[in-house]
């Protein structure tokens, strides 16, 4: 296969072997500390083999009050530098790119043992879970953990970092008129509540080296009524890029389900629904592909940046569409790589048409409980999850692993 998708685009500067992007889709590998494992190293380098051109990883917590989940991979101290050097070299030798996703889970964190932090004290969209309103000492600690966590992934020789303002976390909580109900100068109206991605953006670009490309991820509308606007966000988008960000990812901001970020049943139409076993399906819509597209499409016209777009890309006519059309410059696919590590290759070697992946979110439910897997095949797997689910596994809000 030809064309814009396997054309190399670049990011601040650093040339990236094609337009295919696995975006950040968090491990449930590592450590009980959030060290990096050998299983990690081969997840990832499965895809650096079959060749993806930038693979950004799983949230890394900067901060261990910023841990979302068990077994997260994290970032928060020198101690996580050796193993995350390891992960990058073992993708860089494949000729694939590796950006490290700094974050901090804000009041979504589900792991009973953390005291969450949050811009004010608001039942956190998506979990419910309460949280104090953060003091200026916490808001200044936890800029400088950003940019110490960004300090450790250049380090560990990555490619860049990108920082995780979307999807509900610490960044899109301080960004968001529903989260941040302040009157300091960390909230109030929307260029107060730039302030802390602000700070984050700028706290980062210091904390690496002036060519280290720097991205971020952006939340540009919240879930629930009365939310953040794209209008507001794209107006973030270009200050932050004027603090020397490289690319932005275009993404949801604070969420009521998972859905709002990973829709699911993304073109599966009845005949691909029946082949899956996806009973759910047939009595559910399919959802349209790349359904962050208009969004990407109005940073685009009003910012100049390298775009990141992800959320149901899961047709190569619709990814290419998506470039030769200038709405992105890269496209990024999360569950289609969970399901095959190799979609890469089999698009650089000429497949076209549908991914197999029908977005039926198993493996998301299952983030922080397994290792990230498609529950869907083999077959067995299947049963796997049925077994889980009906001893009540799932039904925990805050989580216990089993690998
Ligand atoms: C299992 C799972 C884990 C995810 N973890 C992260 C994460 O760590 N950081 C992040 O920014 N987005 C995360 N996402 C969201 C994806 O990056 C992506 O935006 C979303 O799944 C939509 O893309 P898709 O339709 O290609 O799956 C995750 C999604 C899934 C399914
Ligand atoms: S479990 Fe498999 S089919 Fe379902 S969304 Fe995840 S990767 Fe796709």
């Amino acid at each position: 296969m030809s064309g814009p998708l396997l054309e190399p685009g670049s990011i601040g500067g650093l040339e990236i072997r094609n337009r295919l992007v696995r975006p950040a889709t968090s491990e449930t590998m590592a450590t009980e500390d959030g060290t990096v494992t050998p299983q990690l190293i081969a997840f990832y380098e499965e895809m650096a083999r079959n060749q993806v051109g930038l693979l950004i990883t799983g949230h890394l917590y900067c901060h261990p009050r910023g841990q979302y989940a068990p077994l997260q991979m994290g970032v928060h101290d020198d101690s996580k530098v050796s193993g995350l050097s390891e992960l990058a070299a073992s993708c860089k030798r494949h000729g694939a790119r590796i950006f490290g996703q700094v974050a901090h889970a804000g009041s979504q964190s589900r792991v009973p043992e953390v005291e969450p932090l949050a811009p004010s004290p608001v039942p956190n969209a998506l979990t419910g879970r309460m949280v104090g309103e953060a003091s200026e000492e916490e808001i200044a600690e936890t800029i400088a953990a950003f940019a110490e966590g960004a300090r450790r992934i250049a380090e560990a020789g990555f490619d860049g970092v990108h920082i995780h303002g979307a999807n509900g976390y610490l960044i899109s909580e301080f960004a968001s008129p529903l989260a941040n109900r302040r009157s300091d100068r960390w909230g109030g109206d929307a260029g107060a509540r730039d302030e802390f991605p602000l700070a984050v953006a700028r706290a980062v670009r210091a904390a690496v080296p002036a060519d280290f490309p720097v991205t971020m991820k952006i939340g540009f509308a919240d879930a629930p009524e009365g939310g953040l606007t794209v209008a507001e966000s794209v107006s973030r988008a270009e200050r932050v890029v004027a603090e020397g960000i490289d690319g932005i990812e275009v993404s949801i901001g604070v969420m009521q389900a998972p859905t709002d970020s990973a829709n699911t049943y993304v073109a599966v139409d009845r005949k691909r629904a029946a082949q899956d076993l996806l009973v759910h399906r047939l009595f559910a819509d399919p959802n349209p592909e790349a359904y962050f597209r208009p969004w990407a499409h109005e940073l685009r016209k009003q910012v100049e940046t390298k775009v990141i777009l992800a959320g149901g890309m899961r047709t190569t006519e619709t990814m290419s569409d998506v470039v030769a059309s200038g709405d992105s410059d890269f496209v990024a696919m999360a569950r289609p790589f969970i399901r095959e590590p190799d979609i890469a290759a089999q698009i650089v070697a000429g497949r076209t048409g549908r991914v197999d992946c029908t977005s039926c979110n198993l493996c998301l439910r299952h983030e922080g409980h397994h290792s990230l897997r498609c529950w869907r095949t083999p077959r067995r797997r299947l049963l796997q999850h049925a077994i889980y689910r009906f001893s009540g596994g799932l039904r925990h809000g805050l989580m216990r692993t089993r690998h």
